[in-house]
């Protein structure tokens, strides 16, 4: 059953890109990406995951001023089968950034939006983006975030083993996958703004 969902996701219609409208942000650049389905054997690991990461993204970065923090936003979304976390919140790891301002990740997987959404072959990701560095006298909390499709047949590529289990990757005509960046303003502390809450 499993596996056969999955070769049907593989053979599936290209549905229309449609991006978010571009604002001044330059997008965040999605370098990897790796979706995981156990093969359900017995003995073997039950998890599911999806890994994502972006690269260099300073959430403030705009045309007019390019410049760059080196790191990387290391995003894991694990599940057991059939609990798909989607719309639950989970924190990212910021590996070796050179960033001086301290930033906070998280990440959200979304259903797709079509008539095939599939957890690790047809999902959205939404990432969310705050500073760290609170302020005591502002009630605002700045906020970047965007969301990024992946699907087979768009910018996944994979395979399902004959013992059951399924992988898939970007495609590396699709790497980097860009993702669009909004900025907006949320009223509370900056967890809660990292969750969504509160926000315009
Ligand atoms: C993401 O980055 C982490 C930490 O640098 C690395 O261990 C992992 O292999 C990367 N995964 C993907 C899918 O790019
Ligand atoms: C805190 O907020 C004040 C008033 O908006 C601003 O002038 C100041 O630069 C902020 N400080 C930090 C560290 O963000």
């Amino acid at each position: 059953m499993q596996l056969h969902q999955c070769l049907h996701a593989l053979g599936m219609a290209l549905p229309l890109f449609t991006p978010a409208a571009l604002g001044e942000l330059v997008p965040w650049p999605v370098t990897g990406l790796e979706t995981w389905q156990p093969s359900g054997r017995p003995g073997s690991n039950p998890d599911w995951y999806i890994h994502a990461n972006i690269t260099n993204p300073d959430p403030t970065q705009s045309e007019q001023d390019p410049s760059i923090a080196e790191g990387n936003v290391y995003c894991q979304i694990v599940w057991l089968y059939p609990d798909v976390p989607y719309n639950q919140i989970s924190e990212c790891e910021i590996v070796d950034t050179t960033s001086p301002t301290p930033w906070a990740w998280t990440v959200e997987l979304l259903e797709a939006d079509d008539a095939d959404p599939y957890p690790t072959t047809n999902f959205d990701l939404r990432w969310r983006a705050a500073s760290t560095v609170s302020n005591s006298t502002e009630e605002e909390v700045r906020i970047w975030t965007g969301i990024g499709q992946f699907e087979v047949a768009k910018n996944l590529q994979g395979t399902c083993a004959a013992s059951g289990f399924c992988t898939f990757w970007l495609k590396a005509e699709s790497t980097p996958v860009p993702v669009d960046v909004t900025s907006i303003s949320c009223r509370g502390t900056v967890d809660e703004a990292l969750h969504g809450l509160n926000c315009d």
